[in-house]
């Protein structure tokens, strides 16, 4: 009787499988982690017992080159595995360069040119709209990083997923030690090794988090958050932050406040301007600046930034945006206080890359 209710138990779970397998055939859920001797390669395999061969393997890797990046994991299958992921990061030496796109990278060609020579100290990760699909040429390194990607909303909590799913995917690779979050309309402001350095040197984190007296800061805060955010934790910032790996972890580990955003922070709150400002000065003060590096010009009012366009890109203003500011970078005083500056129209592509020599210095 036993035996017989397992065998049919068993025919049962048998048919079950096969109605989902169709998709898992195609894009097999992944449910063990392996690590290769590799220490950046991670690889997530599932093998059936009914078809022994189906065993696709993802490799995360940090090539920047054709390497498959692409999976099939949903956000929380994503972040369970992120979570697993080691703190600190094995081997270092690698800045992951995160792209929240909606489309193209209107500027690719200057950042290609920003990333050449420095292969295996970058990683690179685009999240697009998800019916963009158009792959760059197979010698760009922007080609094939490309991340599963979902639709974002401004503002809105979607927004915040595509920023947990780019850091949950750059946290697979273990040598990735900082994360900069840019959009399609971001610039570098210096050639790939000052920047290198002046991140991977840094103690902190710079994700900028501010308390805001005005109407614009905290008067978005709703008080039905409360107790698990009070006014006294509430904090604005801009959402273009730069992460190391352990304050990522942390950020990708949230859930808590983040329901708590989801459920109360409505128009006129946005997310983006003051979830991960506050969640960082309520779970981890100790690892940011407080200050973003990517510039930003607010002097027109509003609430837009300035766009810069062709006509704007001049080595004064190239220089005023390098080195017009005063900060501390690692308790000491620094006139570079930013080292990426939006926004840039499309437009500027051809000044930046006729400059490119004098900002870049002579790359090899
Ligand atoms: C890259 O693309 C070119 C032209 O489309 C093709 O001939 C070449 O085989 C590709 N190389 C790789 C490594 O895929
Ligand atoms: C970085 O180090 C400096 C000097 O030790 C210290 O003053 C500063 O608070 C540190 N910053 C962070 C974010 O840890
Ligand atoms: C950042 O702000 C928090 C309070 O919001 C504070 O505890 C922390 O010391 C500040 N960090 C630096 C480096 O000033
Ligand atoms: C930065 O500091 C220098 C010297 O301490 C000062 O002359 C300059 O005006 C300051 N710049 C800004 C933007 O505050
Ligand atoms: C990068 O820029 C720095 C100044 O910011 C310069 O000293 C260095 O020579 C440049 N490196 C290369 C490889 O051009």
């Amino acid at each position: 009787m036993v035996l017989l209710v397992f065998i049919l138990v068993t025919f049962i779970i048998d048919r079950c499988k096969t109605t989902v397998i169709p998709k898992d055939l195609y894009f097999p859920r992944l449910t063990t982690v392996t690590k290769t001797p590799y220490s950046s390669v991670f690889i997530f395999h599932r093998s059936s017992s009914r078809f022994p061969s189906i065993n696709r393997v993802i490799e995360f890797t940090d090539s920047t080159g054709p390497m498959d990046i692409w999976h099939s994991l949903s956000d929380e299958e994503l972040v369970e595995k992120a979570m697993m992921v080691p703190r600190v990061a094995e081997d270092p030496k690698k800045v992951a360069f995160m792209f929240l796109t909606r489309r193209h990278l209107p500027l690719r060609l200057f950042w290609e040119k920003f990333f050449e020579g420095h292969d295996g100290l970058f990683s690179i990760y685009l999240h697009t709209s998800p019916d963009f699909n158009y792959e760059p040429p197979n010698s760009s390194v922007f080609y094939n990083r490309r991340i599963p990607s979902k639709f974002v909303q401004w503002g809105k909590p979607t927004m915040i997923d595509a920023e947990r799913r780019l850091l949950a995917n750059a946290l697979l690779d273990f040598s990735n030690q900082r994360f900069v979050l840019l959009s399609e309309s971001c610039i570098p402001l210096f050639n790939f090794t000052t920047i290198y350095n002046y991140l991977m040197n840094a103690n902190g984190s710079f994700l900028s988090s501010f308390d805001d007296p005005r109407k614009i800061g905290r008067g978005r805060y709703n008080k039905r958050m409360g107790p698990t955010i009070t006014l006294k934790d509430w904090r604005k910032g801009s959402q273009w932050f730069e992460v190391n790996r352990e304050l990522a972890h942390e950020i990708i580990s949230d859930k808590t406040y983040y329901h708590v955003f989801q459920t109360h922070c409505l128009p006129p709150c946005y997310m983006d301007e003051h979830y991960l400002p506050t969640l960082v000065n309520k779970i981890r003060p100790d690892l940011t600046t407080n200050t973003t590096v990517t510039w930003t010009d607010w002097s027109g009012g509003g609430s837009h930034p300035m766009m810069f366009m062709k006509k704007d890109i001049t080595k004064t203003f190239i220089n005023e945006v390098r080195y017009g500011s005063n900060c501390t970078y690692n308790g000491v005083n620094s006139k570079i206080c930013f080292v990426f500056a939006r926004k840039f129209h499309p437009n500027t592509l051809d000044p930046l890359l006729k400059m490119a020599q004098k900002i870049f210095g002579f790359s090899p």
